[in-house]
């Protein structure tokens, strides 16, 4: 193996750009060429390669996003696409691939592995819906951006007696909605996993009103059948009875900026430079993630196949806490 490609895709996570140094770094460290693919699989395609040297990746492991820019490639789940990269792949002398992203990017790893290319992913994404790794590369420094709002939105509701619907990203998985609640001790915490009645949620936070608590605030998955829009427009018919004003606040790709917190930059270090020992190892076609506090290896084959469970025994400690 002379010469590997990495490439970001999907949504950015904080912490990418740590990877990615990483990858660079530890394959030069090894003797490999490395070169980046900008815009995710978009580019791969479209042969847009360029090359990475230790310099290169200097002053970025603090910044967000990711310098090799992101896609989301819809062509990219058609054969005659994935043909295209491998094509280019091919012409540019590139021996393997890192993909550092989540759910819908290690589909694109899988099915390029399926076709001979010798690929290993990297866990990347906000949601921490990937299976293979107990935590992902971003979810950290998204948790702490949302519970930074919502510790300030707290302030503004007690001062006004508000009730405040947070909805945070995450897209099907509760993960992210699930821990800001938890750590910023909401009144109550809606996620896609669970089946909501509005009914139970607005009973929870009258009583929130009655036991005289200064605020109420409810944390609201995006991916949930109740997100925040559907709740408020419940809300709208029962305004009364929550005893609290209402207000909204949609958090959306706030959580994905931001400089990646320390937990994010050593996740990311640690699992881009592990990518690149499972290449020099000839471990292809696998998702290098992180579990029970160390690095480990899942076929991709399973991480595309499988879902991650959420612990649904702390949703009850929130209500348990919220009281
Ligand atoms: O997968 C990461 C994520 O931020 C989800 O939480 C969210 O639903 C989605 O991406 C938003 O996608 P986009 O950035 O394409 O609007």
């Amino acid at each position: 193996m002379k010469r590997i490609a990495v490439l970001t895709s999907g949504g950015d996570a904080p912490g990418m750009n740590a990877a990615i140094r990483a990858v660079v770094r530890a394959g030069i460290a090894s003797g490999l060429e490395v070169w980046g693919v900008r815009r995710g699989f978009a580019g791969l395609v479209a042969g847009s390669f360029v090359p990475l040297g230790a310099r290169d990746v200097g002053g970025i492991i603090q910044r967000g996003g990711t310098i090799l820019g992101s896609a989301r490639c819809e062509d990219f789940k058609k054969e005659a696409t994935r043909l295209e990269a491998v094509r280019a792949l091919n012409q540019n002398d590139i021996d393997a691939l890192v993909v550092i992203g989540g759910n819908g990017s290690q589909s694109g790893s899988y099915a390029l592995s399926e076709m001979g290319v010798k690929v290993v992913g990297v866990a990347s994404t906000i949601d921490n819906d990937l299976y293979g790794s107990d935590i992902t590369i971003g979810v950290d420094t998204a948790l702490n951006i949302a519970l930074e709002a919502i510790d300030r939105l707290k302030v503004t509701a007690s001062s006004h007696q508000r009730a405040f619907l947070v909805e945070v990203m995450g897209r099907k998985c509760g993960y992210l909605a699930l821990m800001a609640g938890i750590a910023g001790g909401a009144e109550a915490v809606v996620i896609p996993e669970v089946e909501t009645d509005p009914e139970v949620i607005a009973e929870e936070i009258r009583l929130a009103y009655q036991r005289g608590k200064p605020h109420a605030i409810i944390v609201v998955a995006e991916g949930a059948e109740y997100n925040a829009a559907a709740l408020e427009r419940y809300f709208e018919k029962h305004r009364e009875r929550l005893g609290f004003d209402l207000r909204v606040t949609t958090l959306g790709h706030v959580q994905r900026g931001g400089e990646p917190s320390a937990a994010d930059r050593i996740l990311a270090t640690r699992l881009g430079a592990a990518a690149v020992e499972q290449l020099l190892e000839g471990n292809f076609g696998v998702l290098v993630g992180w579990i029970k506090g160390d690095i480990a290896t899942t076929p991709l084959k399973d991480v595309v196949s499988k879902t991650k469970p959420l612990d649904l025994s702390l949703l009850k400690l929130a209500n348990v806490l919220a009281k």
